[in-house]
């Protein structure tokens, strides 16, 4: 049966009060399309007031740490996030996987945290352009998936592929090559929502989404814009699928 689907917005350290306004909008805009389930991961400093303007709309962090509380200065623990008003995390994105050393055994230590902590989480995976032009893709998901759920699965957690060398610039998978790693995730994990994530706009979001076999976006640049990212939502809110 398909899977409901999913539009995650990915803020990265962008927004601050000046941008409640796009928070609102795209608040409206889930609300005018009930069929899919539409979460914005915003800075912390922002979870509380986004919660305050929008219903209709999930709030999501960005990263959490593994342990509760602690010397940990500047860090945020999932319950913290939790308390904010957020209902869910992105972890391992390619961000923190590279520019801050996250390995996959800290990244399953994190997601046992949310999870412990009530969140629900997007786990980010994907391979890097030297992994890719290697032929390497699927034993380095398999892999990143394996060690950073370590048994953890079904409702509450998605997987978003999105290819590191996809991220923030303009090229994207073909949908065919996003539809064989989207079936090999649900093969090594079952009940998973699927998302493809790495430079989706409106121009190439409907044959991703029609052909890409997945359950929606997590979506970065175009996310910061009401209009794209309300774009995007309109093409996935297809009821024949
Ligand atoms: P992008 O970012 O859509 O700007 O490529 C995606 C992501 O990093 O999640």
């Amino acid at each position: 049966m398909a899977k409901r689907p999913l539009l995650v917005g990915n803020w990265k350290m962008h927004g601050d009060g000046g941008d409640l306004a796009v928070i609102v909008a795209i608040g409206e805009a889930a609300r005018r399309h009930p069929a899919v389930d539409v979460a914005l991961c915003v800075p912390a400093t922002l979870i509380d007031r986004a919660r305050r303007v929008c219903a209709g709309l999930a709030i999501g962090g960005q990263d959490c740490h593994a342990e509760p509380n602690g010397a940990h200065t500047g860090d945020i623990s999932a319950s913290m996030l939790r308390e904010a008003g957020a209902s869910l995390v992105l972890l391992g994105h390619s961000e923190r996987r590279h520019d801050h050393h996250e390995d996959d055994a800290l990244i399953a230590a994190k997601l046992r945290a949310a999870r412990a902590a009530g969140l629900e989480v997007v786990l980010c995976v994907g391979e890097t352009a030297e992994d890719h032009a290697a032929g390497r893709s699927a034993a380095v998901v398999q892999e990143q998936l394996t060690r950073s759920l370590a048994g953890a699965g079904g409702p509450g957690i998605a997987i978003a592929y999105e290819p590191v060398w996809a991220i923030g610039g303009d090229l994207t998978p073909e949908p065919t090559e996003v539809a064989a790693m989207a079936g090999l995730i649900r093969d090594t994990v079952l009940g998973v929502r699927v998302l493809y994530g790495g430079s989706v706009t409106p121009d190439n979001g409907a044959a991703l989404f029609a052909q890409g076999g997945i359950d929606g976006f997590l979506v970065g640049r175009q996310s910061l814009e009401a209009d794209a990212f309300t774009a995007i939502l309109k093409l996935m809110d297809v009821p024949t699928r």
